[in-house]
């Protein structure tokens, strides 16, 4: 059964929420919501070099939210930033799943420290916090069967899906033992406004946005009928809102997912109707091959019928809006 869809505006305005990451893709589109909801948002994020913040994400509103620049691997100062917060939602975190194979260690502390760092500033300073962390379908590896559920063999196959599930462990388990009532939501890939463009590092639909909006050679890996949930940023900072808001997500792992997967094909054939490009299959290079899941496509009845969430854009759609944003702030996010 699905639950009806309550609005969470009306539980957000007024609040203090803190989200980490909030210069970030989906960090920036969540405290634009927020603000816009009446909450009062509290930004922390490190601007970490080749990660996807920026501050223009906030723009035209930057000055109504509070902005601190902290990096989470460093935990004694986040203490003070949690104490007086209704809700948190945790969005920093390295997203690039190459890099974390480049290095670990760093992926290590940007996904792993990080977020212990902020379930104890959270049961020392603020156990009473409501806590939303930003996972990934990474966690589950080559897919087994699909649709891919919550309670299928989670197997990643790069140290990314390791330390984003260590992450997930740290807030499911401080919830049990610690009453913080965390809820950890498995997002897939996410496209939309504000999404760092400009490097390869932020996953496969930044890369070939980036390449059709500025007319170059889109180039696909390998024949391109794998197949993914593409999500539109706004949908998924619903289902972030929706997940804090709703009791029955805490303590629980839910998947996101599209209405209807689509293979990158059928994405880039999104993405022709609005941009000129001529399109390329090359071969996948090695170090992608090594990590490449294959199919992924999830399902998320757990959370719709908690939640009454739905995806409202459909790839259509969200192309649409997406491309118009690029054009029309081309000298932000395609130079
Ligand atoms: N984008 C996707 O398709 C996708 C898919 C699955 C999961 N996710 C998860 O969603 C979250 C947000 O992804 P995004 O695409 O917005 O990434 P992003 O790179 O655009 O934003 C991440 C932000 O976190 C900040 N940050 C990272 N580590 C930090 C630290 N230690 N201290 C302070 N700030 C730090 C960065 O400076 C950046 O602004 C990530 O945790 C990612 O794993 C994203």
């Amino acid at each position: 059964m699905t639950a009806p869809v309550h609005r969470p505006d009306a539980h957000i305005a007024g609040r203090a929420v803190l989200v980490t990451g909030g210069l970030g893709f989906i960090g920036s589109n969540l405290a634009l919501r927020l603000r816009a909801v009446g909450a009062r948002v509290t930004i922390v994020d490190a601007l970490i070099p080749e990660h996807g913040g920026d501050l223009r994400n906030l723009d035209p509103h930057r000055d109504d939210f509070r902005i601190e620049s902290l990096d989470l691997r460093r935990g004694p100062p986040l203490r003070r930033l949690v104490r007086d917060q209704d809700l948190i939602f945790h969005l920093a975190g390295q997203v690039s799943h190459g890099d974390s194979m480049r290095d670990p260690e760093q992926d290590l502390g940007l996904n792993c420290v990080s977020t212990l760092n902020l379930v104890e500033a959270c049961r020392h300073e603020n156990p009473a916090a409501i806590l939303v962390f930003s996972s990934t379908r990474q966690v589950y590896g080559r897919p087994r069967r699909l649709p891919v559920h919550e309670d299928d063999p989670v197997d990643p196959v790069d140290t990314n899906g390791i330390h984003k599930l260590a992450g997930e462990y740290y807030h499911i388990l401080y919830h049990r033992t610690y009453d913080v009532r965390s809820v950890v939501l498995r997002l897939t890939n996410t496209y939309g406004p504000r999404q760092q463009l400009r490097n390869e590092r932020q996953g496969v639909t930044s890369v070939l946005l980036f390449q059709a909006l500025r007319g170059q050679r889109v180039r696909l890996f390998g024949d391109g009928t794998q197949r993914r949930d593409f999500n539109h940023v706004d949908d998924v900072v619903d289902a972030l809102l929706l997940a804090a808001t709703t009791p029955a997500c805490y303590g629980q792992v839910l998947n996101l997912g599209a209405e209807r997967p689509h293979s990158l094909n059928e994405f880039v054939a999104a993405l022709s109707r609005h941009c000129r490009f001529e399109v390329e299959h090359v071969p996948f290079p090695d170090d992608r091959k090594l990590i490449d899941i294959g199919d992924y496509y999830g399902d998320w009845s757990r959370l719709r019928a908690a939640t009454g969430w739905r995806p409202r854009l459909d790839l259509d759609a969200g192309m649409r809006q997406t491309v118009e944003f690029f054009r029309s702030h081309a000298d932000v996010y395609l130079r």
